[in-house]
């Protein structure tokens, strides 16, 4: 065990980290909603600190179980009433949707699961949502105890709004779509069933379904009977006045989910009561579903199941460095928030409505995410696979629902340009992983016609940007690459991109590789020549003198380069000129100084400088965002993190370590008056400088940071990267780490790798031991899988 050098940020006014490392939530106020993901492969629930949020089956868009209104209110969510019929007080737990102060309140995030703790009017309650393992459904698992020395009744009241449709037609056309509305409640089920009757334009029948353990005296369907006439939620005049629930069946109606639960309580008495929440396409299975969840005892099992999920899969690489909050990050928050998100990328709190998800997204997820689930990983890279054409292009993203968007964007205009350069990189990374070649002869179809092996797949892409080149004989730009919001700079199908020629450089050396791999030497030899003469083009057209440029676009104008008054240079082409090989080192150290003086704050580097203060329709959105926001210079971690591994290729293990501490939430200068958003997951961004809100954090939680920061740290600055021959060890960390460690399973063994550091060095390896004898190089061989081995690596020069 190596000694803890720095405390965890703990005890804010608003929370800090447990021993089990949940975040615990002191005030229910928080300056936004703090939220966790709850997930299994069918079903998805965002829950707040408050219990606000929505829950979806399968697809964000087409299966959206329950309404919401948005982050701001974070309302409604999943509720529960508490009315004490002799002296009509009325509270929730939740705190909200009534927003009234609680004798104590306290919410949990875990993995897996969230809980809230209240205390009111001599009534303690724990209320806990998790998502189990197995069914498509949440549970809330509730335990009251009567804190009064006496016998009492209270009525409980589980409150859900539906949506049961689709997110976006329910938006637009509400007052249609209510009216395909329909709920009962169910005896034998002891469940409310709710659903919209299938039309030409949503067919799907589906269900929602609510259930009790205990057997209510009444249910309410209707949201206007609930909240009375020009009634709110905020003060529903059921429970105001104590009036009875209607127990009529709902047709056409605005529909909610209520049951009244009467509970006697006897003095001191604690009592367990389970609700589930589910959604599902066939009839049939919904009691099935209940009853496997619906008791006490049967709901803390799934639960304590759902934690040792947990467990298991944050358990995979741990890392043990001087930083406590560096390890919780890598260890623990960031790499749940990387596992959450590679599963479920559709929907997020700050853009609630998309179905599907992006494609580079998702294969960022997946690189990220290989070393610790490469099953996980592997279905999801197969299945993106299915969604490139033939040429080599691949669509923007997809709905497993809906199929792909911008179908036929193959032909004529391109969509997002970038896309199939990010296929070699989650290839070579599963193949170095797991060391499974075969992978590479696994036949998959192609989204237009045919089929090709991965291999093939990876080729085809290759050769798509080679046949994509523009005058300058960079790749053509189209629509947009990493940068999203460029959406206009290219569409006329000459702007050219220095950045994707980049990504391209980096990925022709990928494949190459692979074609070494495999023996196939045309191959590696095509790739190298494409390498060398893209090197050459984008050295000679796309340097500007201490940088390299950002754009060249239809209209022949370039962006990022020092001739421009806003955005001179942009962040993405010097990092990403270091992660290509492609800068000479002098222009690599250059284009990185000019990232320091031009770039960096003290939440990180800003996507480009200065920031654009009106709209261009020759250069796109990017322009008319508010300066500091989004892509318009905001600190946009993703791109902050590609940095640190940029630091760290080049041996800067200061730079790489201080930059992904300012990346982090951890970050001290994210003082929650400024940041505001949940400090145990990365945010996309921060606003950055020329905007008065600097440093406030937006839109949490699906970002491509959670995979690049979390190879950062493991494979870049503790230095641990797979290769085909074995583990390569090159650490790149800040000279003050005397030692540390990583644990890293690999190939059926389990790598302990303790590091020492006497000459206090950023990089080098001196010597390595494993389980007592020295090796020569620096990698690491496949050994015999099923036992643990012992490696000392001590750094310096050899
Ligand atoms: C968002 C998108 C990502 C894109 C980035 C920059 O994070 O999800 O795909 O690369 O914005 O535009």
């Amino acid at each position: 065990m190596i000694l803890k050098k720095t405390k965890l940020k703990l005890a804010t006014p608003y929370g800090y980290f447990n021993d089990e490392q949940e975040y615990v939530i002191l005030r229910p106020d928080t300056p936004k909603p703090w939220i966790n993901y709850l997930s299994n492969r069918e079903y998805h629930a965002l829950v707040s600190q408050t219990g606000g949020g929505f829950s979806y089956y399968k697809d964000s868009k087409c299966h959206r179980i329950l309404h919401w209104e948005d982050h701001k209110s974070d309302r409604p969510g999943r509720y529960l009433f508490i009315r004490d019929p002799k002296t009509n007080d009325v509270w929730t737990p939740n705190w909200q949707p009534l927003r009234k102060r609680l004798e104590q309140w306290q919410a949990k995030h875990g993995f897996g699961y969230s809980s809230i703790f209240s205390v009111e009017k001599g009534v303690e309650t724990q209320l806990t949502y998790f998502v189990p393992p197995q069914d498509p459904c949440e549970i809330w698992v509730v335990t009251l105890r009567n804190l009064k020395d006496h016998d009492r009744n209270v009525s409980l009241f589980p409150y859900v709004h539906w949506l049961c449709g689709d997110y976006y037609l329910e938006r637009d056309y509400k007052n249609i779509l209510t009216l395909y509305n329909e709920a009962y409640y169910d005896e034998t089920l002891q469940a409310i069933v709710a659903f919209k009757h299938p039309t030409s334009s949503r067919h799907f029948e589906t269900y929602g379904f609510f259930a009790s353990s205990v057997e209510p005296s009444g249910y309410e369907l209707n949201y206007e009977k609930f909240v009375g006439k020009y009634g709110s939620l905020s003060d529903p005049r059921m429970l105001r006045k104590g009036e009875s629930c209607s127990n009529e069946p709902l047709r056409g109606e605005e529909m909610i989910g209520v049951m009244e639960i009467p509970i006697h309580f006897r003095a001191r008495q604690e009592l367990t009561i389970v609700f589930v929440l589910g959604f599902t396409e066939n009839k049939n299975q919904i009691s099935e579903i209940i009853k496997r969840n619906i008791k006490p005892m049967d709901a803390k099992q799934h639960l304590q199941k759902t934690k040792v999920f947990w467990k298991h899969k944050l358990d995979s690489i741990k890392v043990e460095t001087p930083d406590s909050e560096f390890d919780l990050m890598t260890n623990k928050w960031g790499k749940y928030q990387l596992l959450q998100i590679t599963r479920w990328r559709s929907a997020s709190y700050y853009s609630p409505g998309e179905g599907g998800r992006g494609f580079r997204d998702t294969a960022q997820d997946v690189e990220g995410a290989i070393s610790i689930d490469p099953y996980l990983s592997r279905e999801w890279l197969e299945k993106l696979l299915t969604y490139q054409y033939q040429s080599g292009h691949a669509v923007a993203g997809f709905s497993e629902i809906e199929g792909p968007w911008e179908i036929g964007t193959d032909k004529g205009i391109l969509g997002k340009s970038d896309v199939a350069v990010w296929i070699p990189f989650m290839v070579s990374a599963y193949l170095k992983e797991t060391g499974e070649r075969s992978f590479l002869d696994l036949e998959i179809p192609y989204l237009d016609q045919g089929k090709g092996t991965v291999w093939e797949h990876c080729v085809k892409a290759m050769d798509h940007f080679w046949e994509s080149r523009g005058e300058k004989g960079l790749p053509l730009f189209w629509k947009a690459e990493w940068n999203d919001a460029l959406d206009r700079c290219g569409i006329k199908g000459k702007g050219e991109s220095p950045w994707l020629a980049m990504a391209y450089c980096r990925a022709l050396l990928q494949v190459e590789e692979l074609a070494h791999f495999i023996g196939d030497e045309t191959q590696a030899q095509v790739m190298r020549e494409r390498y060398d003469e893209m090197k050459k083009n984008i050295n000679e057209k796309a340097w500007d003198g201490d940088w390299y440029t950002g754009i060249f676009t239809d209209e022949g104008k370039v962006l990022g380069s020092k001739t421009c008054e806003e955005g001179k240079i942009y962040l993405n082409p010097q990092s990403w000129a270091v992660l290509s090989q492609v800068a000479p080192e002098i222009r690599a150290a250059r284009c990185l100084k000019s990232v320091e003086a031009y770039l960096d704050t003290k939440f990180g580097p800003a996507l480009h400088w200065p920031p654009y203060e009106s709209y261009d329709p020759t250069v796109g959105r990017i322009t008319a965002f508010a300066p500091g926001t989004k892509e318009n210079a905001a600190i946009f971690s993703h791109a902050a993190a590609f940095l640190v591994v940029a630091y760290a290729m080049q041996k800067k293990g200061k730079k790489a370590y201080e930059l992904f501490s300012k990346i982090a939430p951890y970050n001290p200068e994210k003082t929650l008056q400024i940041y505001q958003t949940e400090p145990y997951v990365y945010a996309e961004y921060c606003y950055g400088l020329g905007n008065p809100r600097l440093g406030l954090g937006a839109f949490n939680w699906n970002t491509g940071t959670a995979a690049w920061m979390f190879m950062a740290a493991t494979q870049w600055i503790v230095g641990v990267r797979p290769t085909f021959e074995g583990l390569m060890i090159d650490p790149c960390v800040p000279s003050e780490w005397e030692s540390f460690l990583i644990q890293r399973p690999f190939r059926g063994a389990v790598y302990e790798i303790h590091f020492k550091n006497p000459n206090r060095v950023e990089s080098g390896v001196k010597e390595i031991f494993v389980d007592g004898k020295r090796i020569e190089g620096n990698i690491l061989p496949v050994l015999a899988p099923g036992k643990v081995y012992k490696i000392e690596v001590v750094m310096g020069s050899v």
